[in-house]
């Protein structure tokens, strides 16, 4: 997989606009690595049973941001980028990521995935969640090479995905919705892009103090990508997005616009008979979306979404003054901006 030398990152990524790496010898090393990504991905799921090749390859050529093999290894800039690990522990965490994808498609019954027919909706069900145990198998096999105590850490990662996942679907009982939700987005979406940070540093062998900041810039940069993505499902066209928009309203899952809409006195009483159930009409979903688009809800979740990107701004502060860091800042920057 060569590509023309200077490709503008965001074209390898599919991240259109927001974000950009100034630096060129930086440029060049992140499109090395995510080249040997891309390899490595491809090289995994080769199979002696051609089926589980073609139905894992259906997502991953679909493309996708590569969002966290990118910060993976812009935190590997704090250490040697190149060192050996350092690519494999990124294409890891992509296919983790991708296995999530598949099995989250069949539980929200989506048909779009990466601007592509999703595998559920292509194949069935069956063929989607065994393509997705298939893409765990192939990442536990090659994060055996990562050592015993990365396996644990993945290990617990893979846990939080899952539990967040079970939280989201059982919904948040007697607990504060808002806090509910922040703990199920963190566990779902925030711990594998803090893991991702992560390995990044610690493979690249960055210094203890800088391994443990880019992880929590990944938990709380996670954080705000599942918020600004419960955006996205409100306010982006499938065009951009390359997901059906008002998934999360016919799962009947309440994202922070929602709970901050029903948490508004304010808020127009059709939107909170439309948010108190499921809705399988197109035609309350789109009259749903319309008012979510305009509620405080909306605006509420975007300054939310500001406050983690602050909060990311902040840590970064304590990292060395370099290109990487300066990627890194734009990175967060891209967060907020891909759902204006
Ligand atoms: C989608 O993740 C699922 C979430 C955790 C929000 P991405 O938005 O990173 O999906 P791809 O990889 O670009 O398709
Ligand atoms: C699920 O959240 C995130 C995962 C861990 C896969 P969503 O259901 O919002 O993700 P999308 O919008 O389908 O990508
Ligand atoms: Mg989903
Ligand atoms: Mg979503």
């Amino acid at each position: 997989m060569s590509r023309p030398a200077g490709d503008p990152i965001s074209q390898l990524t599919g991240m259109s606009g927001g974000f950009d790496i100034v630096d060129e010898a930086l440029a060049e090393s992140v499109r090395r690595g995510l080249d040997q990504v891309e390899l490595m991905l491809h090289d995994a799921v080769q199979s002696d049973f051609g089926f589980a090749t073609e139905t894992s390859l259906h997502l991953v050529d679909a493309g996708g941001k590569r969002f966290r093999p990118l910060f993976a290894l812009l935190a590997a800039q704090f250490g040697d980028p190149d060192a050996e690990l350092v690519t494999k522990s990124a294409a890891i965490v992509e296919m983790v990521h991708l296995a999530t994808l598949y099995h989250d498609d069949v539980m929200d019954e989506a048909t779009m995935r990466r601007g592509a027919t999703s595998a559920n909706a292509r194949w069935d069900n069956s063929v989607a969640i065994l393509t997705g145990d298939f893409l765990f198998a192939q990442a536990s096999r090659l994060a055996a090479d990562l050592g015993t105590e990365a396996v644990r850490h993945l290990a617990s990662t893979f846990e939080a995905l899952v539990t967040g996942q079970m939280r989201e679907t059982v919904g948040h009982g007697d607990e504060d919705a808002v806090e509910y939700y922040l703990k199920v987005i963190y566990e779902k979406t925030g711990s594998l892009i803090a893991t991702a940070g992560r390995f990044g540093a610690l493979f690249s062998g960055a210094a203890d103090a800088h391994v443990r900041a880019l992880e929590r810039i990944g938990r709380i940069l996670g954080t705000g990508f599942q918020i600004s993505d419960d955006i996205i499902d409100i306010a982006s066209p499938a065009a951009e997005s390359g997901k059906t928009p008002g998934t999360d309203l016919r799962e009947g899952v309440r994202t922070l616009p929602m709970l901050f809409a029903l948490a508004d006195p304010a808020t127009d009483p059709r939107l909170r008979e439309l948010l108190s159930r499921p809705l399988s009409a197109d035609a309350e979903v789109a009259e749903a979306l319309d008012l979510l688009r305009d509620s405080r809800g909306l605006v509420r979740a975007r300054e939310t979404l500001d406050g983690y990107a602050d909060d990311a701004r902040c840590e970064l502060a304590s990292l060395p003054d370099s290109p990487a860091r300066e990627a890194l800042s734009s990175l967060v920057d891209y967060v907020v901006a891909r759902t204006r």
